[in-house]
Order: C-alpha cells, then sequence, then structure tokens
C-alpha cells in the first residue's frame, strides 16, 4: 500500500474519521524528518501494537534555539517518503508551519520539574517547544498510541508529564536507541561529524556504559572522572554529564541515590560545531553483596 503524504488538516481529519468508523487502532510517531533506522524502528513498534500507523515530519521551528541548526536542518520529504513507503507506513502528515503556527498563535505549554536541568538548563525553551508541538499533534491526530524513543530520554519523560497532566488520551511508548556498529547513537546530527569527530564520538556512549555498569554493581563512581575521559578522548566540551532517577528525573537524593532506585545516566558533549546526547540505564543489582 502506498503512503498516502497529507499537508492540510482538513485532510487528515477526514483519513483519521475513516480508520475511526471501521474500528482501527491508530497511532503516531511524531518526527522532524531526515529519517534513519533509529525512526523507522519506532514505525515498527508502532505496527506492532496498532492497525494504522500515522508518521509526521514537522522541522518546528519553536523547539530551535536562536544559534541552533533550524535553517540548516537536513530536509528531503522524497527521499523520507521513500523510507516510510518501504516499511508500509499508512500515512504521511508533513504539515506547512504557516498551518501549524498561524497569525496571532499566542498559546504556549510548559511542563516544568521533568523539563529542567540536562538538556532543559542548557536549551532554554526548548521543551516549551516540543511540549507545544506534541501537544498540537496528538490533539490533530487523537492516535491511540503515540511512539517516541528513548535516545531524547528527557523528552520522553516530559510527553509523559504532559500527557498525564492535560488528561490526552493516549498511551506513550518509548523505544529503544538504535546505535550503530561501535556504540554510536543514530541521529540526524551525526550527519555534520567530520572524519576524525566520528572515530572519537562512539566514547560517549562506551563511557556512559562503562560508569552506569560501576554505578549498578553499588561500586560508586566518581562522574567528574567520566567528564574528563570524555574530554580526553577527544570531546571539546562536556555539557552535562549526569545520574538521574529513570521515573521523573530526579538528581541523587537519600533514599534516591545511583545503585539504590531505577536510574539512567545521561550526557551532551560537544565535537566541534556538533552536540551530542545520549543516556545509558543504570539497573540496580538486587543480587549486591
Ligand atoms: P526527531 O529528532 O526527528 O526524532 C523523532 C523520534 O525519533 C523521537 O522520538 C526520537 O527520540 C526518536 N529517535 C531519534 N534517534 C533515535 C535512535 N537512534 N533510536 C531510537 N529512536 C530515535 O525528537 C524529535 O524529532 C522532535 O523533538 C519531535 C518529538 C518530533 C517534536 O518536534
Amino acid at each position: 500500500m502506498a503512503t498516502a503524504i497529507i499537508r492540510g488538516l482538513e485532510d487528515l481529519r477526514t483519513t483519521i474519521a475513516g480508520w475511526r468508523r471501521q474500528g482501527q487502532r491508530i497511532a503516531l510517531v511524531p518526527t522532524m524528518g531526515a529519517l534513519h533506522e533509529g525512526h523507522l524502528s519506532l514505525m515498527r513498534l508502532a505496527a506492532q501494537h496498532c492497525d494504522r500507523v500515522c508518521a509526521s515530519i514537522f522541522v518546528n521551528p519553536t523547539q530551535f534555539g536562536p544559534n541552533e541548526d533550524f535553517e540548516a536542518y537536513p530536509r528531503d520529504l522524497d527521499r523520507d517518503h521513500a523510507l516510510l513507503e518501504k516499511e508500509g507506513v499508512d500515512l504521511l502528515y508533513a504539515p506547512e508551519a504557516g498551518d501549524i503556527y498561524g497569525e496571532g498563535f499566542s498559546t504556549s505549554v510548559r511542563v516544568s520539574g521533568v523539563s529542567e536541568g540536562l538538556c532543559g538548563g542548557n536549551r532554554p525553551g526548548h521543551f516549551d517547544g516540543v511540549a507545544l508541538i506534541v501537544t498540537k499533534l496528538l490533539l490533530r491526530v487523537l492516535p491511540d498510541l503515540a511512539v517516541f524513543g528513548e535516545k531524547d530520554y528527557q523528552q520522553l519523560q516530559v510527553i509523559r508529564r504532559l500527557v498525564r497532566d492535560l488528561d490526552i488520551p493516549v498511551e506513550i511508548l518509548g523505544g529503544p536507541t538504535v546505535r550503530e556498529a561501535d556504540g554510536l547513537a543514530l541521529s540526524s546530527r551525526n550527519a555534520y561529524l567530520d572524519t576524525a569527530e566520528r572515530a572519537i564520538a562512539p566514547a560517549l556512549y562506551r563511557i556512559l556504559s562503562r560508569y552506569a555498569e560501576k554505578l549498578s554493581a553499588g561500586a560508586g563512581a566518581d562522574l567528574d572522572e567520566a567528564r574528563k575521559e570524555l574530554l580526553d578522548a577527544g570531546f571539546d566540551r562536556v555539557e552535562y554529564l549526569e545520574w538521574r532517577s529513570s521515573e521523573g528525573l530526579h538528581p541523587p537524593a537519600p533514599g534516591r541515590e545511583p545503585g539504590q532506585i531505577p536510574g539512567r545516566l545521561l550526557a551532551a558533549a560537544h565535537l566541534g560545531r556538533t552536540r551530542l546526547i545520549d543516556n545509558v540505564p543504570v539497573i540496580p543489582r538486587t543480587d549486591r553483596g
């Protein structure tokens, strides 16, 4: 079956309403395009749970800071469409920017707590932009299920909180991070890396994994050392490298320390002009001792 491309809201609603009348379960997988195997894995996950899969592609201006890569962000709708067709995705919803943020648009959506610190601390307004576009996409498509990647772990938690707080009747499913053979998490921004930077990049996952292992074992770990290892490996700057609880992304505190409760080790680091993020689970070992 061909993947229909829909740009207008009325067409979208008509198509979705037709599926609903047939009693079909509908999944939404929001993206900004430049699709890779990570995105496609989410389409497959969505298809396992629903009768119809709708992918959206929209490079959302409100989640980019003034000095970020909104203009440079790769856009190739024909290529993305062909990839979605190969996956058997039913619908590609690709709205025009003017249709999403029309004249006089004045509403904001802010999720506090979980969106603060980590990426939120270094990209002011970023998660407000994400929360706003995801709210709009969910209300336009009204899917039963929406799928997001664990690659953007904080984003996933922000969306879970948002959906709970605003009573949006949708199930949120997280998909595991898809990686290159050397461990580098797939990202549209990997295309910005030159050969030398590409050789350094897998150190992010390697170092995170090693420290997560130490924390899981209850051995404790000095995260300053981990940050230093990233610089030694060739990263130009470590924006953050922190442990947080899996639920709520709380920092360490008595009763919620690394190794005591399920957590995550998350990092953002810069290689030249490219900012890479990654995260790994820190699962407490019950058989410690
Ligand atoms: P984008 O960066 O295009 O990512 C779309 C989805 O793919 C997100 O849920 C992201 O977590 C997931 N993803 C990216 N790389 C992945 C990988 N290597 N493995 C598994 N999943 C991966 O995230 C956004 O777009 C936007 O913020 C969006 C949610 C669409 C709102 O504009």
